[in-house]
């Protein structure tokens, strides 16, 4: 019995021991990974305050930007997009769900009274506006070119078959809409 008692306390000291060294141990590890990563984050920085690497880093992150606006500047004379570019870029914004009350696209029950108006007089609706029809789709950059494709596109989806103005630029293989 005696050695009982006397073997105890050394195990719980022992066990105590052990628990504390881990107690310290795990959050020990949590704050030495703390101190690691904002050291690295210091490293980062204090490598971009290099005045000459901040620069090359700069011209780096703007380079892509830069070349696309050069390659825009010497892609010459503006080419029309499709109108099923434009359709999907603008028009489609309403005329996909049919907002406001807009024709939805594909819907020939919504088209076709419409489209007897005949291609010339839906072009120039579709370009100066009408009702809650905003000009060129509101997007005053569209030329007269793309939004009459896109009337085009648009109408033929439902059921028209008006073909598009040629684009200026012979470039634009996808001016003549698939026919479905
Ligand atoms: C802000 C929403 C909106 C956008 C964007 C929009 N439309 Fe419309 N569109 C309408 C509404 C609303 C009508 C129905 C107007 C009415 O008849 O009252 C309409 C009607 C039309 C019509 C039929 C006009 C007529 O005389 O019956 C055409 C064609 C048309 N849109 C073409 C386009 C084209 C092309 C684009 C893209 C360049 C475009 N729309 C973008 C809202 C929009």
């Amino acid at each position: 019995m005696s050695a009982h008692d006397h073997d105890f306390p050394k195990t719980t000291v022992t066990q105590f021991l052990i628990a504390l060294l881990g107690g310290l141990f795990a959050p020990g590890l949590v704050i030495f990974m703390i101190i690691k990563m904002v050291l690295g984050i210091q490293a980062t920085h204090l490598i971009d305050s290099d005045p000459v690497v901040a620069t090359v880093k700069v011209v780096e992150r703007i380079r892509p930007v830069a070349e696309v606006s050069l390659s825009d500047a010497n892609a010459g004379p503006h080419v029309d997009k499709s109108g099923e570019l434009v359709v999907k870029e603008v028009c489609s914004a309403c005329h996909a769900i049919g907002a406001l009350g807009s024709p939805k696209i594909g819907d020939k029950t919504a088209w076709t009274p419409r489209l007897s108006q005949g291609y010339e007089t839906l072009v120039s609706h579709a370009t100066a506006g009408i009702r809650q029809m905003p000009a060129r789709g509101g997007n005053a950059e569209l030329t007269d070119g793309e939004v009459a494709g896109a009337v085009a596109y648009m109408a033929n989806q439902a059921g028209a078959n008006f073909k598009a103005p040629q684009p200026k630029a012979e470039a634009a293989p996808a001016a003549e809409p698939a026919k479905k």
